[in-house]
C-alpha cells in the first residue's frame, strides 16, 4: 500500500492506493504542515484499521511538502512535485492522457498532461480562497457552506452589468444574459445573497476562460476540473455557460478533491 499526502495551502488530503485502486480518503486541516501530514496519516490508520506494516511508502506533495524533512514514522517517505502530482492524478481520474486540467484549490493551476509529461501552463490566484476570503470580509461568514447557501438565493442582475443592460441586440456569441462587467452594476439595494452569487460567478468565469484559452492553445475541447472547487454546483453552472459560448467542455471526475494526493501516491517508484 502506498499513501499519498497532499499538504495544500488550506487543507491536507491523504489517500491510500493498492493495486492501482484508491482505497482510503482522508481530509484534515491544521495550522502547520507537520501536524497536518501526521494528523492525516494517523486519521487514515485509526479510522480504517490500516496496519502500518502494510505501508510500503509515503509520498508527499503540495505547498507544505518542503516542511517534511524526514521519513514519517520510520516509513520510507518521498516527495513529489505538485504539478507532476496534479498531472498524474488528473490523468488517472480522467482515465486518459492528453488532457488539460484546471485544479481549483485555494488558488488555481492549469496543467497540460500530454504523452506522459506534465507542463504547468499557468493559473491564477483566483480560486476557492478568493471566494472565502472576500465572503469573510463582506458578510462575516467563514464556512464555505454558508457562502453557497447565500449564493443559492442570489440574483446576478442586481450586481453584475449584463449585456441586456447595455445592448439591444446580441454581440457575437454574447447573449442578453452574458456578463458585460462583473460587479459593474451593484444596485444600492443588492443583498448579500446577490453579492455571494456574483463572487462565485466571477471566480468561475475567470477560471473557465483561462481554461478555454489553455484548451484552445493545445487544440483540445475538454478540460478536467480537479481540486475542492470541482464539486461546486454553482461553479459548474457557470462553466456550463462557458461551454455554450466556447465549445470547450468541463469534466468533473469522482474523487477530484484528492487528485493531487492520488497523483503523488501513483508517482512512487514501484
Ligand atoms: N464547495 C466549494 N467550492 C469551491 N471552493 C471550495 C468549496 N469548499 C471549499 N472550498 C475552498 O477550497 C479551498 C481548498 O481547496 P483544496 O483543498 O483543493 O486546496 P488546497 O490544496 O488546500 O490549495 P492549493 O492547491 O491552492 O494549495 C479553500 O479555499 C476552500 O475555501
Ligand atoms: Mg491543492
Amino acid at each position: 500500500m502506498i499513501i499519498g499526502i497532499d499538504i495544500g495551502s488550506t487543507t491536507t488530503k491523504a489517500v491510500s492506493i493498492q493495486e492501482g485502486q484508491v482505497i482510503h480518503r482522508v481530509k484534515t486541516k491544521a495550522s502547520d504542515a507537520v501536524t497536518s501530514a501526521t494528523g492525516a496519516f494517523g486519521k487514515m490508520i485509526v479510522e480504517n484499521s490500516v496496519k502500518i506494516g502494510e505501508i510500503q511508502r509515503i509520498m508527499i506533495t503540495g505547498a507544505g511538502a518542503p516542511k517534511i524533512k524526514d521519513d514519517l514514522f520510520g516509513i520510507p517517505t518521498g516527495k513529489v512535485d505538485e504539478i507532476k502530482s496534479i498531472g498524474a492524478g488528473g490523468t488517472f481520474l480522467a482515465g486518459r492522457d492528453n488532457i488539460i486540467i484546471a485544479n481549483i484549490g485555494t488558488g488555481t493551476a492549469i496543467i497540460d498532461a500530454r504523452n506522459g509529461g506534465v507542463s504547468h501552463l499557468g493559473g491564477s490566484g483566483v480560486g476557492g480562497g478568493t471566494i472565502l476570503g472576500l465572503a469573510k470580509r463582506l458578510f462575516s461568514v467563514s464556512e464555505f457552506k454558508s457562502v453557497m447557501e447565500l449564493a443559492g438565493r442570489g440574483r446576478l442582475n442586481q450586481v453584475d452589468l449584463l449585456m441586456e443592460d447595455i445592448m439591444e441586440t446580441d454581440l457575437s456569441f454574447l447573449n442578453r444574459e452574458s456578463t458585460a462587467s462583473n460587479f459593474g452594476k451593484m444596485l444600492d439595494n443588492a443583498r448579500n445573497e446577490d453579492i455571494a452569487l456574483a463572487l462565485i460567478n466571477m471566480v468561475y468565469q475567470v477560471i473557465g476562460m483561462l481554461s478555454v484559452f489553455a484548451a484552445k492553445s493545445r487544440n483540445t475541447d475538454k478540460v478536467v476540473v480537479t481540486g475542492n472547487g470541482s464539486g461546486n454546483l454553482i461553479g459548474r453552472g457557470v462553466l456550463e455557460q462557458i461551454t455554450l459560448m466556447h465549445q470547450v467542455r468541463f469534466e468533473y471526475p469522482r474523487d477530484a478533491e484528492y487528485t493531487t494526493a492520488i497523483g503523488a501516491a501513483l508517482s512512487a517508484a514501484p
